[in-house]
C-alpha cells in the first residue's frame, strides 16, 4: 500500500487579513502550498499529494502546481474544497486512488515542517498506530475560562497542568480506512473539527503523539509571515 498526503488549502485566512487566500499568499517569492507540497513530497514515502483548493480556486492552484515541479517520483491531483476544514479534508479524501494505505492530512498553513517530522509520522503509522500526531509541549500555561460578553472579563473554569498538554501540529498520520470511517461517522457541526485526530478520539481508536517540531508551527497571523519567512532565510544561509 501507498502513503498519500492530503493538504487541506481551501481557507480563507481571514485572521491573516485581507488579501488572496492563505494558501497562495508567498513566503520569499513561492507561495505557501507549494512550500507545504514540497515539505510532503520531501518524504520519499509519500507517493501522492491531494491538493484541497479554495472552491473557486482549483483551475488557478492547478496552473501554479504545473509551474513548480515537485519530485518525479511524486504525483498529484487537485480537489475543490468546502465550507470548514473537516469539510475540506472529507473531500480530499474522496479523490484518494485505492492502493492508498496511509494518509497524512497537513495544513498548507505549516508551510515549513521538516521532512524527519514527516517521516517519524509515516513511521508510527506503519508500525501499527491508527492515527499519529506531532505535537509540542506548551510554552505558556493554559487556562479554561466561561466565554462571556464580548470584552468583559472572563471566569476561569480551570488551569490543566501544563506538563501533560501538548501543542498538536499536522501532517497527522492515519490508517485510510480509520480515517475515512472518522469522517463519515463524527457529525458535522459549526465549525467543524479543527483536528482529525480528535475525530478519531471520537471512534474510540488509540491515537499517539510523536514529537513535533518548532518549524511546523501555522502561519495564522501576520507575525507568523515574519518568523515564517527568517526560518526560511536562515535555512539558505
Ligand atoms: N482549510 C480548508 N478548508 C476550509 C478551511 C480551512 O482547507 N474551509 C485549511 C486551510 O487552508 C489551512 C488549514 O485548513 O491550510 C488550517 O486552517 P486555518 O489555519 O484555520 O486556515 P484558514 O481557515 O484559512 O484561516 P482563518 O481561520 O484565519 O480564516
Ligand atoms: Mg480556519
Amino acid at each position: 500500500y501507498r502513503t498519500a498526503a492530503v493538504i487541506p488549502a481551501a481557507g480563507r485566512g481571514v485572521r491573516l487579513g485581507p488579501g488572496a487566500p492563505k494558501a497562495l499568499r508567498t513566503l520569499n517569492g513561492t507561495p505557501m502550498l507549494i512550500h507545504a507540497m514540497r515539505a510532503m513530497a520531501a518524504s520519499r514515502a509519500v507517493s501522492l499529494v491531494v491538493v484541497v483548493a479554495p472552491p473557486e480556486g482549483a483551475p488557478e492552484v492547478k496552473n501554479l502546481l504545473d509551474e513548480h515541479a515537485l519530485p518525479q517520483r511524486t504525483d498529484y491531483l487537485v480537489v475543490p474544497g468546502g465550507d470548514t476544514r473537516q469539510e475540506s479534508v472529507r473531500l480530499g479524501l474522496d479523490a484518494l486512488p485505492d492502493d492508498i494505505g496511509v494518509v497524512l492530512v497537513h495544513d498548507a498553513a505549516r508551510p515549513l515542517v521538516p521532512v524527519d517530522t514527516v517521516d517519524a509520522v509515516i513511521e508510527a503509522v506503519r508500525d501499527g498506530a491508527p492515527a499519529v500526531v506531532p505535537a509540542l509541549p506548551l510554552a505558556d500555561t493554559v487556562k479554561e475560562v466561561e466565554p462571556g460578553e464580548k470584552g468583559a472579563p472572563e471566569p476561569v473554569v480551570a488551569t490543566p497542568p501544563r506538563a501533560r498538554l501538548r501543542a498538536v501540529q499536522t501532517p497527522q498520520g492515519f490508517d485510510r480506512d480509520t480515517l475515512v470511517r472518522a469522517h463519515e461517522t463524527v457529525a458535522l457541526n459549526g465549525e467543524g473539527a479543527t483536528d482529525d485526530a480528535g475525530m478519531v478520539e471520537q471512534l474510540g481508536e488509540r491515537v499517539v503523539v510523536v514529537p513535533g517540531h518548532e518549524e511546523a508551527f501555522k502561519v495564522t497571523r501576520p507575525l507568523d509571515l515574519v518568523l515564517a519567512e527568517a526560518v526560511l532565510a536562515r535555512r539558505r544561509a
